[in-house]
């Protein structure tokens, strides 16, 4: 009983030294479920706490419209190319907003003092005319008001900074505490444990009747020193260094030449997450070839320009964009995917016709700052998904005959290693 005892004090020890690592991981994991819930949770409130126009649909149709039309130039809360929406629906009335959206150089035109205020205002900025319906108009103002009425607790959700930290502070310092609390609780424990191993060892001293291998046992302190000189002990910690060694020789080997991961500062702060994710710009406005041609193309300084003639002129980060026009020099972007000149990749191929998303190759552009190397790249890459994805053949009058032959001697669905996929030569000038 009392060498158990003894032993499971010193096992002790490490057991919480894990327990307090697990606990600190499980702490940082709630820490982000808790934001996300917090956030969320609160969105459904705004949403249905809104008595008349709580009909989810019309306002999902609503923030569609607004990121697909607005988003560029308006935000909520926040004066971009255009004036901050929040609040239209108190500054004008629905006749004007369905009137000005669907035309509003028609409305200045009309000499309506506000309009033109307004217009004076944005340096004549000519916003561009929609042909929605009222109803979508109507549905697109729901969207603002709702939106404008969740600020702030819940811009964080749309991906912008949080503006309310406190509130997902609260559960994790409640977290705290209750780890600061167990380790206390536990080192408690280590210190009876320590106690009564202690006054055993004197309590069985003082007694005659031991025989000398419970007094050794007694006696018995743990060696360190003696443990180390083991050979075997040796041996083992010996092997799994050499196997540790041998395994990052044997994956630094595989890794020569690959660039997974790679992200270059880039000569302007350009931001996908803003961009793509935040104003959910399409990819193919900027990245003009990637639907039609081998190359996606990376946008040159008069697509920025679009917006940037308006937005954030005063920026230095879009100062550059105008320095690389005036002298008319490219702006030097730092390429990242690099396939080497042997090997053959054709985006139109793979995105227009097989249907592939961005993502599955290029990882979630939309939620980067700098754009990272997302994929390998390497010919295994490649191959492993032509043998795994199934060519697009829906809708595609050119597969029909081949899906056919296909058909007659598997049952598989039709492989993109099926239509040659997997042939040196379509990859390899
Ligand atoms: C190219 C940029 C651009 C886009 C896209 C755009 N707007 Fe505008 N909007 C402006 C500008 C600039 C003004 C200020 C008036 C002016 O210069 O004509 C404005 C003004 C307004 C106003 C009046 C604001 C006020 O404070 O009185 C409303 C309402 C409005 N826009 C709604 C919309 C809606 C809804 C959409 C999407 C369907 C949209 N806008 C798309 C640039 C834009
Ligand atoms: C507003 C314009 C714009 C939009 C929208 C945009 N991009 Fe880009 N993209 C750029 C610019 C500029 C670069 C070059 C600078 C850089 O690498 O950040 C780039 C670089 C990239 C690269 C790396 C190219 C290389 O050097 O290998 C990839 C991949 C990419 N974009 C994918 C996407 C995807 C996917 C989307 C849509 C989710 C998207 N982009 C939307 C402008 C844009
Ligand atoms: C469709 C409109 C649009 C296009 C095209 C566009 N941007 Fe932007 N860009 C924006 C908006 C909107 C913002 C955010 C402005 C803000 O935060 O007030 C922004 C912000 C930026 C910023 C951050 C500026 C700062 O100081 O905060 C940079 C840098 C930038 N863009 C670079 C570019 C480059 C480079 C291109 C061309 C490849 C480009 N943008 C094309 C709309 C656009
Ligand atoms: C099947 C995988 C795959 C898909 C899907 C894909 N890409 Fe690529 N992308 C690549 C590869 C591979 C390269 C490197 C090409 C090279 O070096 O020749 C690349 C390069 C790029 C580049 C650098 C410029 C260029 O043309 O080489 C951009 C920008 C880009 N991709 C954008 C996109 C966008 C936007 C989409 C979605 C519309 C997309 N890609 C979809 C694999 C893919
Ligand atoms: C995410 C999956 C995926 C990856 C990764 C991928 N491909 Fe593909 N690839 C496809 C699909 C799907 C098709 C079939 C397109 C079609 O319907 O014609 C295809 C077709 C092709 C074809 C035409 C084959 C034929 O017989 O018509 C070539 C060439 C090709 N890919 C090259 C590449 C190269 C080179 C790479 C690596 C740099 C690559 N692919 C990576 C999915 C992928
Ligand atoms: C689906 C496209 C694809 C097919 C099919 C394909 N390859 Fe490749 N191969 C590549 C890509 C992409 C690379 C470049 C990989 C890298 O840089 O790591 C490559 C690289 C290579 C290399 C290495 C070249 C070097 O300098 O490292 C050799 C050799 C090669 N391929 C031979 C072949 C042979 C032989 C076949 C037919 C049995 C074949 N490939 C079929 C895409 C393909």
């Amino acid at each position: 009983m009392f060498a158990t005892l003894r032993s499971a004090g010193s096992i002790f020890l490490p057991i919480l030294a894990f327990f307090f690592l697990s606990l600190t991981s499980i702490r940082a994991q709630s820490d982000s479920t808790s934001t996300e819930v917090a956030s969320d949770t609160s969105t459904v409130e705004t949403a249905t706490s809104e008595g008349g126009i709580s009909d989810e649909a019309v306002i999902a149709e609503g923030e569609s419209l607004f990121n697909a039309n607005c988003r560029v130039c308006h935000a909520v809360d926040q004066k971009l190319v255009g004036p901050a929406l929040g609040g239209i629906y108190d500054r004008r009335d629905m006749d004007w907003i369905k009137l000005f959206i669907k035309n509003s150089q028609a409305v200045i035109a009309s000499g309506d003092a506000y309009a033109v205020a307004l217009y004076e205002e944005y340096n004549q900025t000519v916003m561009p005319s929609f042909n929605f319906s009222d109803s979508e108009i109507e549905s697109i103002v729901a969207y603002i008001r709702v939106e404008a009425d969740k600020e702030p607790e819940v811009a964080a959700a749309d991906g912008g900074q949080p503006l309310n930290p406190q509130a997902a502070q609260e559960p994790s310092t409640f977290l705290t505490v209750i780890v600061v609390g167990l380790v206390i609780v536990l080192i408690l424990i280590l210190v009876v444990l320590f106690l009564i191993i202690n006054f055993l060892t004197k309590f069985l001293r003082k007694r005659e009747d031991l025989d000398d291998s419970d007094k050794e046992l007694i006696d018995q302190r743990f060696k360190l020193g003696e443990l180390v000189k083991k050979p075997a002990f040796v041996g083992i910690v010996a092997f799994v260094f050499g196997v540790f060694a041998l395994k990052t020789v044997i994956d630094g080997l595989y890794q020569v030449g690959i660039q997974q991961g790679y992200a270059p500062t880039q000569p302007i702060a350009f931001s996908h997450k803003l961009h793509a994710g935040q104003y959910e710009i399409d990819c193919n406005y900027c990245h003009t070839g990637v639907r039609k041609s081998k190359s996606a193309n990376i946008p040159s300084a008069n697509i920025c320009m679009n917006c940037h003639g308006q937005i954030k002129t005063e920026s230095p980060e879009i100062q550059k964009i105008y320095a690389a026009i005036e002298n008319d020099r490219p702006i030097e972007w730092v390429r990242v995917h690099n396939l080497p000149d042997l090997a053959y990749f054709n985006h139109a191929q793979h995105v227009a016709v097989g249907g592939q998303e961005c993502q599955t190759c290029h990882g979630e552009i939309q939620e980067m700052e700098v754009v990272a190397q997302y994929s390998p790249l390497t010919m295994g890459w490649c191959i492993n998904c032509h043998q795994e994805t199934n060519v697009n053949t829906k809708g595609n009058a050119y597969y029909d005959n081949l899906v056919e032959l296909h058909a007659q001697h598997s049952k598989a669905p039709l492989k993109v290693e099926d239509i040659g996929g997997l042939e040196c030569a379509k990859c390899h000038y």
